[in-house]
């Protein structure tokens, strides 16, 4: 079961797994009034290499969704696959392994480490992965200048702006080469022309190969993802 799915042969043509297969999702929140039903049977479909948006209005279940994706919450019923892998029903040990291995995951508000510099944000999650601090600081360092932040390797985030610590955090979602990237409102903290410009880089990225699913309120940073995939209360719309 733990074992990666090999790609199937079909009439001679080689297909990937499905870089994520969810079907019926459902997640209910026990809350003080009444069982919050965040996700109500979602189904989703997206390719190796794809770069989808998430849109929709609040509390629909989109941060939900992305979370149960990574293995970050579970769902009490459907079923989850990442790269051919099944997901859900994961004990804590497998998901943390498998989110090391397979998940880069960029939060609204940067989530990052206050007390070290830019470089030991980015050293961390490999040499969590188990790396040697030198191979982890030279891929960090790699890392750091495609983002364009090499010159702020020694500093603390508290002194970058808003879009240089975006940018650092999705670096360290990058370090460790993720097999998806997620992001939750990435551009949500910043300002209209800081939010394009990590749009710009998740162009970038994606045009390296990159599989992204990104939420995002603004229907202009929806516009430069390669799909819409739009939901409500706890649903994708279909199209
Ligand atoms: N840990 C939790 N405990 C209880 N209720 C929760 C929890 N997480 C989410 N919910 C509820 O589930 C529903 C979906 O929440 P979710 O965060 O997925 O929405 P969202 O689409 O990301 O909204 P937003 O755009 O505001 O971020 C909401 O009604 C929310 O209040
Ligand atoms: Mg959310």
């Amino acid at each position: 079961m733990s074992a990666p799915q090999p790609a199937a042969a079909i009439d001679g043509v080689t297909t990937e797994p499905a870089a994520v297969r969810v079907r019926g999702a459902r997640r209910t929140f026990t809350a003080d009034l009444a069982p919050v039903r965040a996700l109500r049977g979602v189904d989703l479909d997206v390719r190796q290499g794809e770069f989808v948006a998430v849109t929709g209005p609040s509390g629909c279940g989109k941060s939900t969704l992305l979370n149960v994706i990574a293995g970050l919450d579970a769902v009490d019923e459907g079923t989850i696959e990442v790269a051919g892998e099944r997901v859900d029903g994961r004990d804590e040990d497998w998901l943390a392994r498998f989110r090391r291995g397979h998940i880069g995951f960029v939060f609204q508000f940067f989530n990052l480490l206050d007390g070290v510099s830019a470089l030991d944000n980015l050293i961390m999650p490999g040499v969590l992965a188990g790396m040697k601090r030198r191979a982890a600081e030279s891929r960090a360092r790699d890392v750091l200048d495609l983002l364009g932040l090499s010159d702020r390797a020694e500093q603390v985030p508290a002194v970058l702006s808003g879009g240089q610590r975006q940018r650092l955090a999705i670096a360290r979602a990058l370090v460790n080469e993720p097999t998806l990237l997620l992001a939750d409102e990435p551009t949500g903290a910043l300002d209209s022309e800081g939010g394009l410009e990590i749009l710009e880089l998740f162009r970038r990225l994606h045009g390296t190969g990159q599989t992204i699913i990104m939420v995002t309120h603004s229907p202009e940073v929806a516009a430069g993802a390669g799909r819409t995939v739009r939901m409500r209360d706890g649903r994708v719309e279909t199209p």
